[in-house]
């Protein structure tokens, strides 16, 4: 639209003339003149309108879009610091109008509905300020990551979601009819991001996984994204968790720079920092949840969410200043098939998980990059070499040793926001139950 303000740039604009554009977020109707609250995609703006303004709203509801040229002026607060700016209506143009009540009020500072009313409702419940701040900060974490990886030198790619076999292993992916044949919907880049080690020697991208979760939990979907990294020459899995902790600071470093509107609306605090997230093995992570923590789980060959909710809360924070937690080293028995064994550590692998402020962020490590072990691990893993063709013509033609991790988009929003549901860091989530909006 030529010539139009955005509601944050009104301040500039005192004592001219201005064309606003947006929904009809509220209207007070004090029968002579009236309050409109218009909303655009940065703030909200109140309108002054006169009789004539309120006649042509008549019969109108909320979320009507509508424009209006008008005058800005400052607007009379109890607060003489205050300094806000409304604008005195001249003319009102309906461009859109609505007839129907809306289903869930957005006109409050909050929507109190439960969670599936407010998914169900998506299509206007996401039109809320709050709901519009949380996926503005999800794309600065996009922003943040995408500008430390250029940074590298590292090469965005693009993998596909079809494929022939699942990419995983276990039983967690979803058939689709492919002509004559079933294809998979990839669980992970995994395979694809390992063979352009081949080229690019590192390489990052912003793929779709899906896992065919059978139980609904408040950590998992069954589509999200996975910030994919894949790095070549590494001289050891150090070098793969360095990156980690680097993308995750600029990410934060980004949201912090670019959200702040959003974040003060949000009414959240950031996790902690810290000089170095704190490096531990699965088996010190479960000695300090007993010795710490008081529970005692040293038996079980992972960390349970409690666990995992307690290193990152409570232990890491009070001890490194830090809500982010690396643990390494989990049990043979737990690992991929790609991932690189510690021979020197008979029974452990390099592999990690950083427990980013709440539950696991990201699954990394090191990959087996030689031709006979890797036939090796599959076949120890009970998988066929046959059914992995494509793939071992990588270790088969050369990659370098390397490493890389996948981070949840969704996950990492939920844990920075502190929001209880992964769903509410999603737009659109598909769960067991939900496929629409
Ligand atoms: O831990 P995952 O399954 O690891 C992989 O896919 C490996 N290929 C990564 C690697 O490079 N070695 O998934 C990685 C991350 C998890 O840490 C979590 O943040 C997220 O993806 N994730 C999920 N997010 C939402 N719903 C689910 N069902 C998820 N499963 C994993
Ligand atoms: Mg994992």
């Amino acid at each position: 639209m030529k010539n139009r303000t955005l509601v944050t740039a009104l301040p500039f604009h005192l004592g001219q003339e201005v064309t606003i554009a947006g929904w009809l977020h509220n209207l007070r109707d004090m029968k002579n003149f009236g309050f409109a609250i218009l909303r655009d995609r940065t703030g909200l703006a109140q309108v002054v309108l006169e009789a004539a303004h309120l006649e042509q709203l008549k019969g109108l509801q909320l979320e009507t879009v509508i424009k209006v040229i008008g005058v800005v002026k400052e607007k009379k607060s109890k607060d003489p610091n205050a300094k806000e700016v409304e604008v005195q209506c001249v003319t009102l143009e309906i461009l859109s109008p609505v007839t129907d009540p809306v289903p869930v009020e957005i006109a409050k500072p909050d929507i109190d509905v439960q969670l599936e009313t407010l998914l169900d409702n998506r299509v206007v419940t996401l039109r809320h300020p709050k709901q519009r701040a949380i996926f503005r900060v999800q794309a600065a974490l996009v922003h943040g990551y995408r500008a430390y990886m250029e940074r590298q030198g590292f090469t965005e790619i693009f993998f596909p979601i079809l494929a022939g076999a699942a990419s995983e292993g276990g039983a967690e992916f979803f058939k689709v009819n492919y002509y004559d044949r079933e294809a998979t919907l990839t669980q992970s880049a995994q395979l694809y991001k390992q063979i352009t080690m081949g080229v690019y020697e590192g390489v990052y991208g912003l793929s779709y996984s899906f896992r065919a979760e059978k139980f609904a939990t408040s950590r998992h979907l069954t589509e999200f994204n996975q910030f994919e990294f894949e790095v070549g020459f590494v001289d050891g899995m150090g070098e793969v968790m360095d990156h980690a902790e680097a993308v995750i600071r600029e990410q934060i470093a980004t949201v912090e720079r670019d959200c702040i509107e959003e974040l003060k609306l949000l009414n959240v605090t950031l996790p902690p920092l810290g000089a170095q997230f704190p490096r531990v093995t699965l088996k010190e992570a479960l000695q300090l949840y007993k010795d710490e923590g008081g529970i005692d789980e040293t038996a079980e060959p992972d960390l349970s969410p409690a666990a995992e909710r307690w290193l990152s809360t409570e232990w890491a924070p009070k001890a490194h200043g830090s809500g982010f937690v690396f643990v390494t080293s989990y049990p043979e028995a737990k690992a991929k098939f790609y991932t690189k064994p510690d021979h020197d550590h008979p029974g452990d692998m390099f592999n990690f998980d950083l427990i980013g402020f709440g539950s696991e962020i990201i699954s990394g490590g090191l990959r087996v990059n030689r031709y006979d072990e890797q036939i090796q691990r599959i076949k120890d893993k009970g998988l066929n070499p046959a059914d992995f063709e494509d793939y071992l013509m990588m270790h088969k033609y050369g990659i370098p040793p390397e490493g890389g991790f996948g981070m949840g988009l969704q996950r990492l929003t939920q844990n920075i926001l502190s929001l209880s549901n992964i769903k509410e860091a999603t737009i659109f989530p598909r769960d067991v139950q939900r496929l629409r909006p």
